[in-house]
């Protein structure tokens, strides 16, 4: 028996490289997805991959930007317009921004907010009612190792991360008593087509950044995308029934 049979899920970020992996593996174990993403032409990739790769998956595209309060009620509505329930919320949708916080401009720290936080409890909030009557509603929300182990650079981001811990941790308390369990997922670093970019910018291929060692983690390597699936799935999953207010590090052992 698939582990998300007869299960529907959001999943936001949907066009990303953990977002899509996590699409396909939800799909895999039989559940029905509302894919979400404001990139609607990488987003309409992603949903023909996936159901490429695991035929009679059911797939809906909702183009949508996360960062507005008012997309959340919208992209419920139309997944439950489709698929008539909602099980699962898979919060994913992250932006990044490189600003040390002496620099750091209110018009940044707003986007960055939006997105990478609000978006999470936006959506939440929308999602519910329908996760409540689900009677098994599961959220999993995607922060990173950066909520716990801030750097230089990056402080809009991290501390968005963090408040994922908080939000997380607040929903999961308030939502126990209704069948709704809430728990999230820090990976480190991910080789998602994002950094993949990033690093062909300075000269470096994808297969260098398979083989070579990195510091970061004691596995000293990258993480594939579905290596961070996996625990989201589980923690979508009915067998993940006794988890709630649980953070999952999927990050080859960060080395603090
Ligand atoms: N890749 C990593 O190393 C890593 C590490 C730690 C945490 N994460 C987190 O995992 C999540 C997924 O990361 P990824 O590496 O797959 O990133 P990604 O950049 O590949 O994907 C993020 C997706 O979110 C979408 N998005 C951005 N703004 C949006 C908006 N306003 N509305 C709707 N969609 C929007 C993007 O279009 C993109 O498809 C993010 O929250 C990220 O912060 C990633």
């Amino acid at each position: 028996m698939p582990r998300l049979a007869g299960k529907t899920a959001i999943i936001t970020g949907g066009a990303g490289g953990i977002g899509h992996a996590t699409a396909r593996l939800f799909a895999e174990e039989g559940a029905r997805i509302a894919l979400v993403d404001i990139d609607s032409s990488a987003l309409d990739q992603v949903a023909a991959s996936v159901r490429e790769a695991v035929p009679g998956a059911e797939i809906l595209a909702i183009e949508a930007d996360v960062g507005q309060e008012s997309a959340a009620g919208q992209i419920v509505a139309r997944s439950l317009a489709a698929f008539g329930s909602l099980d699962i919320l898979v919060n994913n949708a992250g932006i990044r921004s490189y600003e040390p916080l002496e620099a750091a401009k209110a018009e940044t720290w707003a986007k960055v907010l939006s997105v990478n936080l609000l978006s999470y409890a936006y959506l939440a909030r929308e999602a519910l009612p329908a996760l409540r009557r689900s009677g098994k509603g599961a959220i999993v929300n995607i922060s990173s190792t950066h909520a716990f182990n801030p750097r230089a650079g990056m402080g809009q981001y991290d501390a968005a991360k963090a408040g994922i811990i908080s939000l997380t941790k607040t929903l999961a308390f308030e939502e126990v008593d209704r069948g709704v369990r809430v728990n999230a997922v820090c990976p480190g670093l991910t080789l998602t087509p994002f950094h993949v970019r990033r690093f062909a910018a300075e000269g470096r291929s994808e297969q260098d950044l398979r083989t070579e060692q990195v510091d970061h983690n004691i596995q000293r390597r990258w993480a594939d995308p579905r290596e961070v699936a996996f625990p989201i799935l589980w923690l979508a999953s009915d067998e993940a029934s006794f988890c709630t207010a649980s953070v999952i590090m999927a990050d080859g052992g960060t080395r603090v």
